[in-house]
């Protein structure tokens, strides 16, 4: 239906108000409120439950029918034909690659994958025992001070360097936080390797020995990385958004963005996957976990999802990939994995979790393929964050481009203290 509006009704005799419904191409319609603000009142929403804050072109999500697209190709077809740079180009430039775009942008990614040597002095001044996510909060902002040449975010040209930069360095700084805290030297990125088997070869490589890269291995990370890519505008995109939009520079909203992410709410659910598994320790204690579960002391970790309700479609692809990968590596008889794989089974044919649509989410199988792969626990975060960082840079673009952009500027409901005066302090009690 043409020009569809939503009528508010006051209940005290005031005039009602229209606002116009503007349609998505695919998602639910959504009500334009911004005429609201004329009223003298606002609008409530704590969490953003019901609230766009932006229009976005970029990825679109059903999680009633488990469906993730990338600017409309399903995340099924990405995972299976393309590869992580791809869609990188596709997220940030709306459209798949020709044969000569891709490797004119593998080309460049990989040109800015080293760091300024001066960079690395920001390193030692970690403790040794940092968590890698607060050396890459710390690093990629201080990014911002290396790159002058590409700061002014109302140039596109600047923009596109500093977005090339942002992709291609993020990995290096991951792996550079990781041998910090192991007391390996620095490891340097290396010609000829696709964008995953460089990063394998940054975090595993040593000065006496190099990583011999397999290519199952290999296939598996890109595909962690395509999977993680974007996720429309969940809290660390929307906090790179709202960073970006009082026109700060892009190294320090993808700091932003990364700071947001290292919250166990939102990065850290495969590492919590891992640590129950450690906490369960065998096949046999499975049953009373899971009467644990049922009765609510615990969650099984790695399942459920407050946007897909029937099934996550990341999952469906990380669980082959898993089965890939355990195979590859012998560890089909692995305890720990062994233990992962009952617990599957049993929450998948347990009516607990049949009445709750509780499937396996992504996280369950990515925790368990990086831990495979020799990936430490601490480490899956900052491998979500270097997997995203094309989702953020991606959607600061899309912001920043956009002529009608504002400062992001949230108002509240005020239940603090009426206006009262000021007492000296020899009066107060
Ligand atoms: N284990 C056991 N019971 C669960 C679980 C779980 N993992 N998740 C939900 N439930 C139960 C919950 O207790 C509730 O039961 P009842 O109806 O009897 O009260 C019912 O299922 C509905 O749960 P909910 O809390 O309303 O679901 P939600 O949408 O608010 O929560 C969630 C989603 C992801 C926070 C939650 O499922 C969870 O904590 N899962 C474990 C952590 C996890 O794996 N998180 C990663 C999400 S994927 C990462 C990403 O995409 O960013």
């Amino acid at each position: 239906m043409e020009n569809r509006k939503v009528t508010l009704t006051y209940n005290d005799g005031k005039d009602s108000l229209d606002f116009p419904v503007l349609p998505g191409t695919l998602g639910p319609d959504v009500v334009d409120i911004r005429s609201f603000a004329k009223t003298g009142m606002f609008t409530f929403d704590p969490g953003f439950l019901a609230t766009s804050a932006c229009e976005s072109k970029i990825t679109f999500i059903d999680g009633d029918l488990g469906q993730l697209y990338y600017r409309g190709y399903p995340i099924e077809q990405l995972a299976e034909n393309s590869d992580y740079l791809e869609v990188c180009y596709l997220l940030l430039n709306g459209e798949l690659p020709t044969a000569e775009q891709k490797a004119k942008f593998d080309y460049t990614v990989m040109r800015h994958n080293m760091l300024h040597d001066q960079i690395l002095s920001f390193f030692k001044g970690f403790r040794r025992d940092a968590h890698p996510m607060a050396v890459m909060v710390g690093v990629v902002g201080a990014l911002s001070a290396f790159y002058h040449d590409s700061l002014d975010i109302n140039d596109p040209h600047h923009r596109e360097v500093s977005a090339f930069r942002l992709i291609a360095k993020v990995p290096t700084i991951a792996a550079q936080a990781y041998r910090y805290n192991k007391g390996l030297p620095f490891s340097y990125p290396k010609k000829g390797l696709t964008y995953a088997e460089n990063f394998l070869h940054m975090m595993f490589s040593t000065p006496v020995e190099d990583y011999k890269v397999s290519p199952v291995l290999a296939r598996a990370l890109d595909r962690i990385l395509t999977l993680h890519a974007d996720h429309e505008q969940n809290a660390s995109t929307s906090t790179v958004r709202l960073a970006g939009s009082s026109g700060a520079n892009p190294f320090a909203c993808i700091a932003a963005g990364i700071a947001c992410l290292w919250g166990p709410s939102h990065g850290g659910a495969n590492e919590a996957v891992l640590k129950m598994l450690d906490e369960i320790g065998s096949v046999e204690a499975v049953p009373a976990f899971m009467e644990g579960v049922k009765a609510k002391t615990h969650k099984l970790m790695g399942f459920g999802h407050r946007v897909y309700k029937n099934m996550d479609p990341r999952a469906a692809i990380m669980r082959e990939t898993c089965h890939e990968v355990l195979t590859e590596l012998g560890l089909e008889n692995d305890p720990k994995f062994k233990l992962a794989m009952a617990l599957e089974k049993i929450a998948l044919e347990d009516q607990y979790f049949i009445e709750r649509k509780l499937y396996p989410n992504v996280d369950f199988y990515s925790g368990i393929v990086l831990s495979a792969i020799g990936i430490p626990v601490s480490m899956f975060t900052p491998i979500f964050a270097l997997a995203r960082t094309v989702g953020w840079i991606s959607h600061w673009t899309e912001m920043i481009a956009d002529p009608g952009m504002k400062i992001g500027r949230p108002r509240q409901l005020y239940t603090g203290a009426q206006r009262r005066d000021y007492i000296a302090l020899e009066k107060r009690k």
